[in-house]
């Protein structure tokens, strides 16, 4: 199984860096093949054609998702190109988790209907530094995929 995590953070090294290293490297113990990509606005998205997930989120900066995610949402072929494809979403940011998923979370969804989002993690203040919390998230990934030949 290919899958690829794409991503956009304002910071390096910063907990979106740890926490998609930390969901990315549980897959592969599990016999995903997974690769991570920025969202620059602009780009051509036909690569994602080859994977079989697709991870797609962002951390929170001033109420919205990180410019870069935001705008390869709105201005490239990448919602075009995920139609129809499995995708799990993840969100982090510095507050609460409930209230992330009223204000943050539905604007990821609510672009994805074409989709079959199939896992949805918001990563806030009870979450986020938790190291348990993307190793829970990428196995609920893991429960939902068909499983990988030895
Ligand atoms: C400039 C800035 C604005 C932020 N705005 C919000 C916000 O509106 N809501 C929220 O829940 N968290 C907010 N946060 C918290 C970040 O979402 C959180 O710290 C996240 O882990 C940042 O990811 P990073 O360390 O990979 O950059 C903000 C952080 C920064 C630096």
């Amino acid at each position: 199984m290919k899958a690829i995590i794409l991503y956009d953070a304002l910071s390096t090294g910063g907990s979106t860096d740890r926490i998609i290293d930390s969901i990315g490297e549980h897959l592969v113990k599990n016999g995903f093949y997974v690769e991570k990509a920025k969202t620059p606005p602009r780009a051509d998205y036909g690569f994602l054609e080859e994977f079989d997930l697709v991870l797609l989120g962002s951390p929170i900066y001033n109420l919205q998702l990180s410019p870069n995610l935001s705008g390869a949402l709105n201005q490239s072929n990448l919602l075009k190109t995920l139609a129809g494809k499995k995708v799990a979403t993840f969100i982090i940011c510095g507050g609460p988790e409930f209230s992330a998923a009223l204000l943050y979370m539905p604007q990821l969804k609510l672009r994805l209907l074409r989709s079959e989002v199939i896992a949805e993690k918001i990563f806030g203040l009870a979450e986020k530094n938790n190291p348990q919390s993307p190793i829970d998230f990428a196995n609920e990934i893991l429960s939902k995929m068909p499983v990988v030949a030895p």
